[in-house]
């Protein structure tokens, strides 16, 4: 998805190119740490079923400014929200080798992905000025494509999202209540 965002989209900063390249590299570390830790349960990487709905949002959104706002601004923002929660419920494992070795990988991934956000957020910004929109039609976007989308925001990673460029405007309209 990265490479996609770098090949996608010609004629943007340099800088652009430099940051979508750096996620792809953390990403493909990513999976290369979980696809160890499946090699170590006797898994491999396919046998459990997985969505692509990072690869569907890929296809419908052919703008900067919709590809900015879905994928790495919802989407993988999604996921700074639920890999606490994934944290949580194993937490209360018994307690093993193993399942520390998993909490500390999705640790390590849960802090990066808070900079893939937030590159996102930067570029997203970008995409709002190119376009002399205001960054409120992320809203717009994320209702057009994901109607239902923020119905579980009741678990927002607020520190998180805020560390990634989330307002606690667009936190608080998010969650139904005020979060900072
Ligand atoms: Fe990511």
């Amino acid at each position: 998805m990265a490479l996609d965002a770098a090949y996608r989209f010609p004629h943007m900063p340099k800088y652009y190119y430099d940051d979508w390249l750096e996620v792809a590299e953390d990403e493909i570390r990513h999976f290369l740490m979980l696809e160890k830790l499946l090699h170590e349960l006797g898994a491999e990487y396919g046998d459990v079923e997985v969505h692509n709905s990072l690869f569907e949002a890929s296809q419908k959104t052919q703008t900067l400014l919709e590809r900015m706002a879905v994928v790495p601004r919802y989407l993988e923002a999604n996921g700074l929200d639920a890999t606490p929660m994934i944290l949580e419920k194993l937490q209360k494992l018994s307690k093993n080798a193993m399942l520390e070795k998993i909490q500390d990988t999705l640790k390590i991934i849960l802090h990066e992905e808070i900079e893939h956000v937030k590159k996102g957020d930067v570029w997203f910004g970008f995409a709002c000025e190119a376009e002399r929109k205001s960054t409120e039609i992320y809203f717009e976007i994320i209702n057009k494509y994901y109607p239902q989308g923020f119905l579980r925001a009741k678990n927002l990673n607020a520190d998180a999202r805020k560390k990634a460029g989330f307002s606690c405007k667009e936190l608080s309209f998010m969650a139904k209540r005020e979060v900072c």
